[in-house]
């Protein structure tokens, strides 16, 4: 199908129930939105495919800290397409490291990130059960931990 990323402009609402989907607690979200450069996935028809986030964090580093594809659409190799942009948005732009953090119990995410060239960089023990009220569970496993992925650009 064919889409478009782009840059949500600083007039435009940001679609919080698509990043609610990669990070259940609105507050945290909007402690990293404002912050961060937000990029959407549209089909021709207008619909929202997908949405990441980028936010500078130390100097030449560079992190994703939301990526969600609508349900709709997931599977279809939209999240690839949506890495391998963010990839491409901080090598231009003079970054040499970008950086993804996903939980322990995300095996799938684990699996793309992996496939879109991260590599684990450190485990930060103990991330979601300091940061999050509420107990998260996926898959079975309780996501207390946040692996810690990165890519470097030469
Ligand atoms: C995570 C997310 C962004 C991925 O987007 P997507 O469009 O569904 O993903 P894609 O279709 O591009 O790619 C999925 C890839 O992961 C791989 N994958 C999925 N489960 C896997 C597993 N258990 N082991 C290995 N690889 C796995 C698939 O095989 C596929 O790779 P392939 O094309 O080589 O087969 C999307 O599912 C989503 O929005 N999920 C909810 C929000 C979320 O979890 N965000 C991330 C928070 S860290």
């Amino acid at each position: 199908m064919n889409h478009t990323i782009r840059k949500l402009s600083s007039d435009e609402t940001p679609p919080m129930d698509l990043l609610l989907l990669a990070d259940p607690d609105q507050e945290i979200i909007l402690s990293y939105l404002d912050r961060s450069s937000v990029f959407l996935m549209e089909s021709e028809k207008g619909e929202l495919i997908g949405v990441y986030l980028l936010l500078p964090t130390r100097p030449h580093t560079v992190e994703i800290v939301n990526i969600a594809v609508s349900e709709k659409f997931q599977g279809q190799g939209f999240g690839k397409k949506l890495l391998a942009h963010a990839s491409e948005t901080a090598r231009s732009q003079g970054f040499l490291t970008l950086e993804i953090g996903t939980g322990n119990s995300s095996i799938a995410q684990l699996g793309l990130y992996q496939k879109s060239g991260f590599s684990i960089s450190g485990i930060d023990f103990g991330f979601f059960l300091r940061n999050y009220p509420d107990p998260i569970w996926e898959n079975g496993i309780q996501c207390k931990d946040m692996i810690r992925l990165s890519r470097h650009f030469s």
